[in-house]
């Protein structure tokens, strides 16, 4: 029951079709160039650096979170830093052993293998893949009918990549298997706000400190949406100003978007909105949740929840959601109960 495609969803941390060559544009393509994710970011340094000291394959990693966070640009940046080629490849794009057979034996020594959305793997060619991993040998079947027969092959090391947005959705034996599992965390508004500048550097946008400052804080904890917000509000001060992104622009541009001052959007607001107004404040379980907005329950899981509740707009319970004080003094809306709420009077 996916939802119809509005212009909000211009704003959704999923990246777009139509963006992908951007976002290769815009990708930090070192360690150096990639902002935030500092511990993590200093682990995978000292891990690269210590499989290049050794002339060995780096060990399997597995990142995890949200979308837009820099899961795939991190995969290019471990190749860079490991000096190989990466082949990338989305999970449902496998559909058989064979294809997976056929990225593993192109494979060199230290070479990285990347998949994408790999909580999506088929259960065949995920059992495929744990030799794979585990003593580099995959098994290839040789002729057909009776006489066939399964030549043992042995692959060169190498490092396989995955990236997920939902590490629950992982089978146990798959993520055993990643010697590195490293989950990315919403990015700070300052962050974010590096990350602009330099977008904006990048694409020759004449844009003020405080005008990155307001995209920042208004990106929603997301590298993705900082770089589309700032192509939008790019759009607004060419057409309607001289050009320069001041941050009386970026306020105005960014709240006719839709995206009000603590980075929430259309979809988020309607979230909020649909578990206070239809459910009383909830709790209320995400499939009901999702009917009322028109969502998916996975994307809702996947993309708008962790942020909400990072956020302190919402709150898990065992019983379902429930919207918090925050998110009834965001929308306007006094808790049921009186001024003070009956939830969380203290
Ligand atoms: N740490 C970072 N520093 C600077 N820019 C970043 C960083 N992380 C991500 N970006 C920017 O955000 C864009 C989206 O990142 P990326 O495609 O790596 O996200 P992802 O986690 O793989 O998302 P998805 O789950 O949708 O695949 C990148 O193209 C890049 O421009
Ligand atoms: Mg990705």
């Amino acid at each position: 029951m996916a939802r119809k495609r509005h212009e909000e969803d211009a704003l959704s941390p999923q990246s777009q079709p139509n963006e992908i060559e951007l976002d290769a544009a815009l990708r930090p393509r070192t360690f150096e160039e990639y902002v935030g994710q500092r511990k993590l970011v200093d682990n995978l340094k000292i891990f690269v650096e210590a499989a290049r000291r050794r002339g060995d394959a780096l060990d399997h990693v597995l990142f995890c979170g949200p979308p837009g966070l820099g899961k795939t640009t991190l995969a290019y940046v471990i190749a860079h830093a490991l000096g190989v080629t990466l082949r990338s490849v989305g999970a449902p794009a496998i559909e058989h052993k064979g294809a997976l057979a056929s990225y593993l034996t192109q494979l060199g020594p230290r070479e990285v293998l990347f998949i994408d959305e790999i909580h999506r793997l088929q259960p065949v060619v995920e059992e495929y893949l744990y030799p794979a991993m585990e003593d580099y040998r995959i098994e290839i079947p040789v002729g057909d009918g009776p006489a066939a027969q399964l030549l043992q092959m042995n692959l060169p090391r190498f490092t396989l990549v995955g990236a997920t947005t939902r590490t629950g959705l992982l089978t146990s034996p798959l993520r055993d298997r990643f010697g590195i599992v490293m989950r990315l965390d919403y990015y700070t508004p300052e962050d974010l706000t590096e990350i602009v500048v330099r977008s904006a550097t990048r694409l020759g946008v004449p844009l003020e400190p405080e005008g990155a400052v307001e995209i920042g804080k208004r990106a929603r904890g997301t590298p993705r949406i900082a770089n589309r917000l700032l192509r939008r509000v790019r759009d607004f001060a060419e057409v309607e100003s001289d050009g320069r992104i001041t941050l009386a622009l970026a306020s105005s541009a960014l709240d006719r978007l839709g995206v009000d001052p603590s980075g929430l959007d259309d979809m988020d607001r309607a979230l909020l909105r649909a578990v206070i107004e239809k459910f009383d404040g909830g709790p209320v379980g995400i499939e009901s949740l999702a009917a009322a907005v028109s969502e998916e329950a996975e994307t809702l899981e996947d993309v708008y929840e962790p942020y909400l509740l990072q956020e302190g707009f919402l709150q898990r319970t065992p019983r379902g959601r429930i919207a918090t004080r925050r998110a009834h003094e965001h929308l306007g809306i006094p808790p049921k109960g009186g001024p003070q709420g009956s939830l969380f009077s203290s």
